[in-house]
């Protein structure tokens, strides 16, 4: 084993729903992040888990090898591979998993399971090169994906608590809902985000949810956006096509808002100033813009990943990795996937 932490080589891998990614970490630092896209469920309006399960087999060799030469790392100098665990596809993980347990048997490495929604937080903690700061603890995550919505309190790399969650849907679930009622492609969240610029965000309001302290919902959401298109399309047919830059800003608009409210709340009980947004959601430029208009206002110290970092990646695995390397936290090779696995057990 390394003595020297800044030299420690970490494989991980990505593949809890329909991205296939590997990426290898030095320290805290990372060498190499290929994420691999489906584009095979586009035409499905969402993720099919079984062809979901194809396409990692079919991209998780040729993932590795091209980040091990983007690394310019033989495999034989790694020190361990991590992977996720859950939550996510049973089938999807279950091809990360077989894959990371088989390569590191052959090279006799440690496996390091990790939780998804853990490495999503850590994402802010990857230094991207030696003049980027990275946030101190304890910090405040607004974990936002297509599965997930949270407000994370982490006080290390590797101790987490949940602040608040979504009682139904996820945040990123709304999005992509409410794009399918439009007729928009899938994912819907980019799309949305495109559209939106164009639009007018106070052109039309919805609800805000009433949930218990930091919690979120974004069912109510979903359905009363449904109730109001069925009503203006019986007005007029063409409602959605002639309004649909305005109706992507407000729907954008409202759910950036939803987030917020329960995310001032808690930076103002917790008093916590060290502030990261993270998951797909995050790479929304309105909720960019918020965040950073909030951190201006309350004079808080903001973290936003890169882009490569927000949505699934291996990086954050890879990271997240190496601080549970530290801790010598590893794996038996009897692990098994797990589709629900809470980020705090
Ligand atoms: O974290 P992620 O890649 O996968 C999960 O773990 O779920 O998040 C995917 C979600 C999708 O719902 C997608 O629509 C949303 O992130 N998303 C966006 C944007 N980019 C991705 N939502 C809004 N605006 C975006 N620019
Ligand atoms: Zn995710």
């Amino acid at each position: 084993m390394k003595t020297v932490k800044e030299n420690i080589l970490i494989l991980g891998i990505e593949s809890s729903c329909d991205e296939t990614s590997a990426s290898i970490s030095k320290g805290n630092k990372i060498l190499a992040n290929i994420i691999a896209n489906q584009t095979v469920h586009a035409k499905y309006g969402g993720v099919v888990p079984e062809l979901a399960s194809r396409a990692h087999q079919k991209h998780i060799i040729p993932v590795v090898q091209q980040a091990l030469n983007e690394a310019k790392v033989d495999k034989n100098d790694l020190d361990a591979v991590a992977f996720t665990r859950g939550p996510g596809l049973l089938g999807s993980l279950l091809v990360g998993i077989s894959f990371a347990k088989t390569f590191a048997q052959a090279l006799n490495l440690p496996i390091i399971e990790v939780n998804h929604m853990h490495a999503h937080a850590i994402s802010a903690c990857i230094q991207e090169n030696e003049k980027s700061k990275v946030p101190s603890f304890p910090f405040l995550c607004l974990t936002v994906s297509g599965g997930h919505t949270q407000i994370l309190k982490v006080s290390s790399h590797t101790e987490l608590q949940i602040l608040g969650q979504t009682t139904d849907d996820a945040a990123g679930e709304a999005f992509d809902k409410v794009a399918k009622l439009m007729g928009l492609p899938y994912p819907g969240g980019p799309e949305i985000d495109k559209l939106a610029k164009q639009g007018n965000e106070v052109a039309f309001t919805f609800p805000h949810p009433n949930v218990g302290e930091y919690d979120y919902s974004f069912s109510g959401f979903k359905t009363s956006f449904l109730n109001f298109i069925r009503k203006e399309k019986q007005k007029n047919p063409a409602f959605i096509e002639e309004n649909k830059a305005d109706l992507c800003a407000s729907v954008q608009h409202n759910i950036i808002q939803i987030l917020l409210k329960k995310l001032v709340m808690a930076i103002d009980d917790t008093e916590i100033t060290q502030i990261a947004i993270a998951g797909g959601v995050s790479a929304n430029s309105g909720l960019r813009k918020a965040m950073q208009e909030l951190a201006a206002e309350k004079n808080l110290d903001l973290f936003i990943p890169a882009l490569e970092y927000c949505t699934d990646n291996a990086a954050m695995i890879a990271i997240t990795g190496f601080y549970k390397y530290l801790d010598d936290d590893f794996s038996q090779l009897d692990v098994t996937p797990m589709a629900r696995y809470p980020v705090v057990q």
